[in-house]
């Protein structure tokens, strides 16, 4: 019977086939150990040559690492048969060879990462990247299913567009029939005129930004799930986040044991990430900070610490305030000056904003953004005037604040700084199957 390696537990004793590719093999002369993927799982398939005809052993004792096969064998529990899950292995019966493959780029070996991502087509069959790429599928299916129980509508926005949504020195500019067009950084503002007629919806999908920077957080193309809400404040706004994104952490540490095993993720931290989460100031994130850089008398570390009231918060700020906490914590009321020009003004605080970031612990910052929209009509043309970007674009825009404006707020989450963070890893490269960064476009 054709089975699924994740299914092996449950057909011990059994005769099964398993199809897919050699990912290593252990030479014991008589006994020959293939560990065998087949996208669900790892399995130990064993050959022992007084048990096969010579053609089939033969077959078993020359296979390069990827070649894809057949197996046919019997489940036995073994508790030290390695594999995902692991603890069963085949006692090969049959093998048929699909393709010997060629001698394979990637070896158990250390590579460089360049190496790696120029071969990305080839590393994404190794167990880590399995392992991360398939925590970030249930990522993506936590989200959908979350926003969808909780009464959000998914509504498409469009990738080309003609205006900028954040700011115009992030835009990907294309040629639209001789027109320019630029390529989505945000579903937002198509969202604003959504709520109009479901309340609550969201969009999910890539997103766009030029951003010439090298971090460890930054892609060209990554994705965002962005809520928006009809009659929100600020506060139902990060009621709703620490909900969404505790239901996020929740379903990958009850589905992915074996996965965060895999990545030797340590998953003390995340077993907290449970609302509330906490909440501070912008004002008083910045007088936290100061009061550190004064403390420390480690001079580059007092430097990078550096900031004055007005200035948007760098990784290693992000990073300073998240550690205050032992939960990921919300930031709000930032300078306006510092933020995107659609953002609701504090009430007699013009120059503070009514928004709001949330930052994740242990060293992974902000992992969404959002804020209460400008529902005015005056103000939001004033904004639109004052940062010089064309009216004749926002129109529509502006349409939604003449009938029926109503308080709104929202957010997005950058799903790939998600993954990174429940998966700790380093860098964002991995959390997407195929990362567009500044140097790379290929594969
Ligand atoms: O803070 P951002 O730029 O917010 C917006 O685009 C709003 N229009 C969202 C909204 O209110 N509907 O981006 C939101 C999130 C960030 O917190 C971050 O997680 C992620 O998107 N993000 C990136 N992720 C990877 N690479 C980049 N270059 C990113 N830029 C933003
Ligand atoms: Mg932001």
């Amino acid at each position: 019977m054709l089975i699924q390696v994740s299914d092996i537990a449950r057909y011990e004793g059994q005769e099964v086939t398993l199809r897919g590719w050699l990912y290593n093999r252990t030479d014991k002369g008589r006994l020959q150990f293939l560990l065998v993927r087949d996208g669900s799982g790892v399995a130990q398939c064993v050959a022992f040559k007084k048990e096969l005809p010579p053609e089939v052993f033969e077959i078993a004792q020359t296979l390069t690492q990827e070649s894809s096969v057949i197996v046919t064998g019997v489940v036995r529990a073994d508790e030290r048969a390695p594999g995902y899950p692991g603890g069963f292995e085949v006692g090969i019966t049959g093998l048929e060879l699909v393709q010997m493959a060629g001698e394979y780029p990637i070896q158990p070996k250390d590579h460089g990462v360049e190496f790696l991502m120029d071969n990305r087509h080839l590393w994404v069959r190794s167990s880590r990247q399995w392992a991360i790429l398939r925590i970030r599928a249930t990522i993506i299916h936590t989200i959908r299913t979350w926003l969808d129980d909780h009464g959000y509508l998914l509504v498409d926005t469009p990738i080309l567009t003609p205006a900028a949504g954040e700011n115009t020195t992030t835009l990907f500019e294309i040629d639209y029939f001789g027109q320019p067009a630029y390529l989505a950084q945000t579903g937002q503002l198509y969202n604003e005129a959504n709520i109009g007629s479901f309340g609550k919806v969201y969009c999910f999908g890539p997103t766009f930004r030029a951003e010439k920077s090298k971090t460890r957080r930054h892609l060209m193309e990554f994705w965002m799930v962005e809520p928006e809400m009809a009659f929100f404040s600020l506060e139902d706004l990060m009621d709703m986040e620490e909900q969404f994104v505790s239901a996020i952490v929740q379903s990958v540490l009850e589905k992915h044991r074996m996965e965060l095993d895999i990545l030797e993720r340590d998953t003390t931290r995340l077993e907290t990430v449970t609302a509330p989460f906490y909440r501070i100031s912008y004002d008083e994130a910045v007088e936290r900070l100061q009061q550190l850089a004064a403390e420390t008398d480690d001079p580059e570390r007092k430097a990078e610490l550096a900031i004055t009231w007005g200035d948007d918060f760098g990784a290693p700020h992000e990073t300073a305030v998240a550690e205050m906490f032992d939960k990921p914590v919300f930031v709000y009321h930032y300078p306006t000056a510092a933020k995107a020009f659609y953002m609701q003004p504090v009430e007699g605080r013009p120059e503070s904003c009514r928004s709001v970031d949330l930052l994740a612990p242990e060293g992974y910052g902000e992992i969404t953004g959002g804020s209460e929209r400008i529902y005015d009509a005056d103000l939001l043309k004033q904004r639109i005037d004052e940062i010089g970007i064309s009216p004749e674009n926002y129109a529509w825009y502006l349409d939604l604040r003449k009938y029926g404006s109503v308080p709104h707020a929202g957010f997005g989450l950058g799903l790939e700084r998600t993954v990174a963070w429940i998966c700790g890893l380093p860098h964002i490269r991995e959390t997407v199957p195929y990362a567009r960064m500044l140097n790379r476009l290929y594969p």
